[in-house]
C-alpha cells in the first residue's frame, strides 16, 4: 500500500524543492545568542556567525537569572509533572506565573499554555458559537487562522490594519449575517450575538503595529470584544514593555491578550491568554488544548516568573534593545537599503525595487552568511509577490560592534549584488 502514496509523497516535496520553498534546518551548536556555532549544511564544518534572525528579542534565552530559576525549580520541583492542569498538573509556581502575568498587564485572570499557538488554538471554540461572529485582520498568524477554523462562529476577515475594511465587516455582522448551514435553511439573517476582533499586536513579517486605538474606538461603537496577539511585543514594546496595547495607551480596554514566553521572554516554550476574569474561567473549563496537554514544566514556570521580575526591575535591556534597533535602522537608511519605516527590532530589507527579487533575497542572504551574518530571505508565497525580503531581527544581546559588522557586511554585500 504504501508504495502508491510513497511515490505521492515524493512527488510534493519534489513540487516544495523545485519550487525554492524546501525548509532546511541549521544545527546550532552553542546556546541560544548573538554568536552562535552553526552547522551548514549538514555534514559541513561548524562555523561562528552573528545571529540575527533569533526572536530572542531581550537576549533572555541565555540569562543567567533564568537560568539560575529554572536550575532550582529543576532541583525542588523536578523536571516534569506528567498530567496536564486541571488532573495533577498545577504546582504553586503555575499559579505564581499567572498572578504574575494579569499584575504585568493589570488584567483579572491568566491562563497558562505550552505555547501561543495553543493559546490561540484553544480561545475561538472555547467561548464562541454559530450565533456570534470573529473578524480578523487578514495578515495575522496562523494561529489565530487555525484557533479560528476550529471554531464555528461566522469569520469576517477585513484588510491589512484597513479600519475602513474592518468597520465595514463589524457592520456586516451587526446588520446580520447568515448562519443557516445546510440545505433547505434560506432563513432570514441574523444579527451577531456576540463579536470579537482578533488581531496581531505586531505583525511578525513587517514589524509593523496593530491600530489598536483604532480597533477599540471601532470595538465600542459596535459592541464588540477585542482580542490581541502581542507574541512579537511583550517585555519590549510600549514605555514599561507592556506591548502594542502599551503603545496605543490602552491597557485595560483590550478584553483579551495572547502572547508567548517563547519570544522575548526567555525563548523557551509557553503562552497565555490574558483578560476578563469569565472569559478565563471558561478557557479552563473548555479549552482543549488546556485540557488535553501536559502542563508547563516547572523550570519553564520558574523562569517565565523570573523573566517578568526582571523586566519590572530594570528597564535596561529594553532600552538597549531600542538603541540597537535605532542604530541599525539609521545606519542601513543612511547606505541606501530599502527598509520598511517603524520602530520594531523586525527590520525588513526589502527588494521590492528589483524585478528578480527573490533570487536577491535568496543570494544576499547567502553571502551574508559567507560573511558570517546569519540571516533569512523570505519571498513569495511567505510574503506577497514582489515584496522579498531579507527579515533583520535585533536584540538587546548585540553589542554595537556586532551591530556595526553586521552592517558592514551589508554593505559589502549589497554593493558586490547592486542592491546599493
Ligand atoms: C503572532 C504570533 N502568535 C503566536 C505565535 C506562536 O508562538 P509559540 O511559539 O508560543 O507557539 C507566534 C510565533 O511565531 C507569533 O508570531
Amino acid at each position: 500500500m504504501y508504495q502508491r502514496t510513497k511515490y505521492d509523497f515524493k512527488q510534493e516535496l519534489i513540487k516544495i524543492k523545485d519550487s525554492g520553498l524546501f525548509k532546511e534546518e541549521r544545527t546550532i551548536l552553542s546556546s541560544q545568542k548573538p554568536e552562535i556555532h552553526v552547522q551548514f549544511p549538514a555534514g559541513s564544518e561548524a562555523r561562528e556567525v552573528l545571529n540575527f534572525c533569533s526572536n530572542n528579542y531581550l537576549g533572555l534565552a541565555n540569562h543567567p537569572d533564568l537560568i539560575r530559576a529554572a536550575h532550582e525549580a529543576l532541583d525542588r520541583y523536578g523536571f516534569g509533572l506528567a498530567s496536564v492542569r486541571f488532573i495533577c498538573g498545577t504546582q504553586d509556581l503555575h499559579k505564581r506565573l499567572e498572578e504574575r502575568i494579569s499584575q504585568f498587564y493589570r488584567t483579572e485572570d491568566t491562563i497558562l499554555y505550552s505555547s501561543c499557538f495553543d493559546a490561540n488554538g484553544g480561545l475561538f471554540e472555547s467561548l464562541l458559537g454559530t450565533e456570534d461572529a470573529i473578524i480578523t485582520d487578514a495578515l495575522n498568524h496562523a494561529s489565530i487562522i487555525d484557533g479560528i477554523r476550529l471554531c464555528k462562529a461566522k469569520r469576517f476577515i477585513y484588510e491589512h490594519s484597513d479600519m475602513k475594511s474592518l468597520e465595514s465587516a463589524l457592520r456586516k455582522a451587526r446588520e446580520g449575517m447568515d448562519i443557516w448551514d445546510g440545505p433547505g435553511l434560506d432563513k432570514e439573517p441574523v444579527p451577531a450575538r456576540n463579536i470579537l476582533i482578533a488581531t496581531d499586536g505586531v505583525f511578525s513579517m513587517d514589524g509593523d503595529i496593530a491600530n489598536v486605538r483604532g480597533i477599540i474606538d471601532l470595538a465600542n461603537t459596535y459592541d464588540a470584544l477585542v482580542m490581541v496577539d502581542d507574541s512579537h511585543a511583550t517585555g519590549f514594546l510600549g514605555s514599561s514593555g507592556r506591548g502594542s496595547i502599551e503603545v496605543h495607551d490602552a491597557l485595560g480596554q483590550v478584553d483579551l491578550i495572547t502572547s508567548t514566553l517563547g519570544k522575548a521572554m526567555g525563548g523557551a516554550t509557553g503562552g497565555f491568554t490574558t483578560g476578563r476574569r469569565e472569559m478565563i474561567e471558561i478557557l479552563r473549563q473548555k479549552s482543549r488544548p488546556y485540557l488535553f496537554s501536559n502542563t508547563l514544566a516547572p523550570s519553564i514556570a520558574a523562569a517565565g516568573i523570573a523573566a517578568f521580575d526582571l523586566l519590572e526591575k530594570s528597564d535596561d535591556l529594553r532600552r538597549r534593545l531600542m538603541a540597537n534597533t535605532g542604530l541599525f535602522r539609521s545606519e542601513m537608511t543612511r547606505l541606501g537599503f530599502d527598509i520598511i519605516d517603524g520602530v520594531h527590532p523586525i527590520v525588513p530589507v526589502m527588494f521590492r525595487k528589483f524585478e528578480n527579487d527573490a533570487q536577491l533575497s535568496q543570494q544576499m542572504a547567502r553571502d551574508l552568511y559567507a560573511e558570517g551574518i546569519y540571516v533569512v530571505g523570505f519571498f513569495f508565497p511567505v510574503v506577497p509577490r514582489g515584496q522579498s525580503r531579507i527579515r533583520v531581527q535585533i536584540s538587546a544581546a548585540h553589542t554595537t560592534e556586532h551591530i556595526e559588522k553586521a552592517v558592514a557586511a551589508f554593505a559589502k554585500v549589497g554593493r558586490q549584488l547592486k542592491v546599493i
